[in-house]
């Protein structure tokens, strides 16, 4: 009883707060889930390889390809509008130079978008289409988290790889951005003036919940290739690549 009653109070508390508090209150455990897969754990060692930093642009560029479509597309919805920041926080052309550093001109030939990465960009045209005021949900989970512990990771990238000058790191990069924190405040306020109703606002949290799960599972994926690809000796990943078999992993 007591408990029920607690439980109730803590829901009708929930829906008296901001849309940004919620968010990030739901997502609290997945963020911690996602801190903790063998990607994220690479990073906060300090120990990322070209390997997973190859291929780990090869999903953003696929994911940031969906999300910002559909965020154009829908760019003048009442749900997207106030969230639509293209100038400030695109990612696709940063990718995309990324890209080009790494696997050459003839990149879009090259790449790999691994299963779990199609599940999300799959995920993201779905409800571009048919439920764009879910947008916010996965533009919070992706800008917000690029412009937290992104910059962290933009660092790491860098001192692990050698990378000079920038080259290689255009993704980590905000020039229209001059500071995170101010720009995340503004995009909270604007993430709370959408207008939805209790039970989209309930879809968007639970949303927010899907896009982490989708982000952990690109990443596990992404592991997974390398971990097994490499202790089965087989080289057309490395070939892919275009890394020697012994430095991917
Ligand atoms: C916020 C660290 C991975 C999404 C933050 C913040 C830190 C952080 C310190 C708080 C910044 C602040 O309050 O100003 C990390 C570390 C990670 C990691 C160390 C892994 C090594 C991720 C991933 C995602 C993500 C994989 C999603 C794909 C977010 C989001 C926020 C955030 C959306 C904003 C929370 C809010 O203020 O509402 N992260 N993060 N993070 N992170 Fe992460």
């Amino acid at each position: 009883m007591e408990t029920e009653r607690k439980t109730k109070t803590a829901a009708e508390q929930m829906t008296d707060r901001d849309l940004s508090e919620q968010i990030k209150m739901v997502t609290k455990e997945s963020h911690v889930r996602a801190e903790n897969t063998e990607l994220m754990l690479s990073y906060q060692r300090g120990q990322v390889t070209l390997a997973q930093y190859k291929l780990l642009l090869c999903s953003l560029y696929e994911i940031y390809q969906a999300l910002e479509e559909e965020l154009d597309r829908n760019c003048d919805h009442p749900a997207v509008a106030p969230i639509y920041f293209p100038a400030e926080l695109a990612r696709l052309e940063p990718i995309e130079k990324d890209l080009e550093h790494f696997y050459g001109q003839d990149w879009r030939e090259r790449i790999v978008i691994p299963a779990a990465t199609k599940r999300y960009s799959h995920r993201l045209r779905q409800i571009g289409k048919e439920n764009p005021e879910f947008l916010v949900a996965h533009a919070y989970t992706r800008y917000l988290g690029d412009l937290s512990g992104g910059q962290v990771l933009g660092r790491i990238t860098q001192k692990s790889l050698g990378l000079k000058n920038g080259e290689g790191l255009s993704f980590f990069s905000f020039p229209g951005v001059s500071s995170p924190n101010l720009f995340k405040q503004l995009y909270r306020s604007r993430m709370n003036s959408i207008e939805l109703t209790e039970e989209e606002r309930n879809s968007v949290l639970e949303e927010a919940v899907r896009a982490f799960e989708f982000n952990i599972q690109v990443f596990d994926d992404l592991q997974k290739m390398l971990n097994s690809k490499l202790t089965n000796g087989d080289s057309t990943l490395a070939k892919t690549l275009q890394i020697p078999s012994s430095m991917i992993s």
